[in-house]
């Protein structure tokens, strides 16, 4: 037998796999990988040598746990400039809403990313990436979304992929095209609608450049009729939906990812429990994003007994964004899920791992620690799985492993 590239031993291991008790906890274990997928995550006892005759490299866990990479599932890390007079106007009293009606909110940070150059857009969201990483992430999503023109969505879904080939995450895209009508469409609704389902659309699609579309739906934002539209044209090319959904007002929206079969339905506080079931039939994912929450100070949490109930995977994420979540620390947002949304801390480790891998159609290639699967993994300085979820901005991992790195490595090392 070859040799595996890397053995940790004295681990306990928090698997995360599905139905095998909690945490998928295995203790006195050992983790190897070879070629960037796991080759070994099980007890000690059964390991088939001695270690330093099965890996190149033998390391010593010295009893820490070792987790699935973490996953941030939903994010628009890709931006220019920050929001924080509108931080101090929400201090004052004025509602997010207001501020969006009155030419702030999304659209101001439209005009600053289109004011920017990929350089500089690749520059500023290179430190949030940073910050993401320090949190034990090794895969994240990004959308677009504040370009809302040709140029710029494809810009910025340029500088995401970039970001994913220059740090070695795991990066996913997401083409958020109905994020918010700009005002050159103001009087010509169906126009932008048809320009972002249709040319924006397939120039992305032509390129490459998404993996899922995402809108939002929403009464300062898009109606149904037009969300079905975008996603249908979606569809058609193949690429799966996700969905800003019932986050400030019930707009049936959870049914409505129901019926295309999304990836996952996100935010989802006003959500009601016919659109809880439809998720549940269709294997939608539900996205909590608890940092949204705590920033505009929502008083509405998610049905979290009823997604309990139902049986609906539930992932949490970060959200991180210049108006309602300035967050890039996933281990803080994993904190206020407990804290929040009353989520335990098993159930949010799953929500970064194994369901958030679902949410971005990652469900067979990471999530877990499983044999075959991407060699994505941290090593916490903890003695309780909880701990992941208890300190808030003091954990730091002791060592992080993603497979992505590797293959990036290995495009660019000429054969
Ligand atoms: O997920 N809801 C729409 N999108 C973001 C907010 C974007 C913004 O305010 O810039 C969200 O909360
Ligand atoms: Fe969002």
């Amino acid at each position: 037998m070859s040799k595996w590239d890397h053995l940790w031993i004295n681990a306990r291991l928090a698997t995360m796999r599905d139905g095998a008790g909690p945490y998928g906890a295995i203790e006195d274990a050992a983790l190897a990988d070879k070629g960037g997928r796991i080759a070994f995550a099980g007890r000690m006892s059964d390991l088939p040598g001695e270690p330093s005759n099965l890996a190149t490299r033998v390391m010593d866990a010295q009893n820490q746990w070792i987790t699935p990479g973490l996953i941030d599932c939903h994010t628009h890390l890709v931006f220019a400039g920050n929001r924080s007079e509108e931080f101090e106007m929400r201090l004052a009293g004025k509602s997010y809403e207001a501020i969006a009606k009155a030419g702030g909110g999304i659209m101001s940070t439209v005009r600053a990313t289109r004011a920017a150059s990929e350089d500089e857009l690749y520059a500023q969201s290179l430190s949030r990436l940073h910050g993401l990483l320090k949190g034990g992430v090794t895969t994240v999503e990004i959308k677009s979304g504040y370009g809302l023109d040709e140029a710029t969505e494809l810009r910025m879904l340029r500088v995401a992929r970039k970001l994913g080939q220059q740090t070695g995450l795991r990066v996913r895209t997401t083409y958020l095209g109905l994020h918010a009508l700009p005002p050159e469409y103001a009087s010509k609704r169906a126009d932008f609608v048809n320009l972002m389902s249709g040319p924006v659309l397939r120039a992305i699609a032509d390129e490459g450049l998404a993996d899922a579309v995402d809108a939002y739906l929403e009464g300062i934002a898009f109606t149904a009729a037009e969300v079905e539209r975008f996603f249908a044209a979606a569809a058609a090319l193949g690429l799966p939906a996700k969905l800003h959904a019932d986050q400030l007002s019930d707009t049936n929206g959870a049914a409505l990812a129901a019926k295309f079969r999304a990836l996952s339905a996100d935010h989802i506080e006003y959500s009601d429990p016919a659109g809880i079931a439809a998720m549940a039939q269709a294997g939608t994912v539900a996205v909590l994003l608890p940092g949204a929450f705590f920033v505009l100070r929502e008083t509405r949490k998610p049905p979290v007994d009823l997604l309990r109930r139902h049986g609906v995977p539930i992932a949490v994420a970060t959200d991180c964004n210049p108006g309602t979540s300035p967050v890039v620390s996933l281990p803080t947002t994993m904190s206020m899920a407990c804290t929040l949304f009353g989520l335990t801390p098993e159930e949010v480790l799953a929500g970064v791992t194994r369901n958030a891998a679902r949410a971005l159609g990652l469900k067979d290639e990471t999530g877990t620690l499983e044999v075959g699967k991407a060699a994505d993994y941290v090593v916490w300085p903890i003695t309780r799985p909880a701990e992941l979820c208890y300190w808030i901005g003091t954990l730091n991992p002791s060592a992080v492993a993603c497979s992505a790195a590797l293959a990036a490595a290995n495009a660019s090392t000429p054969a």
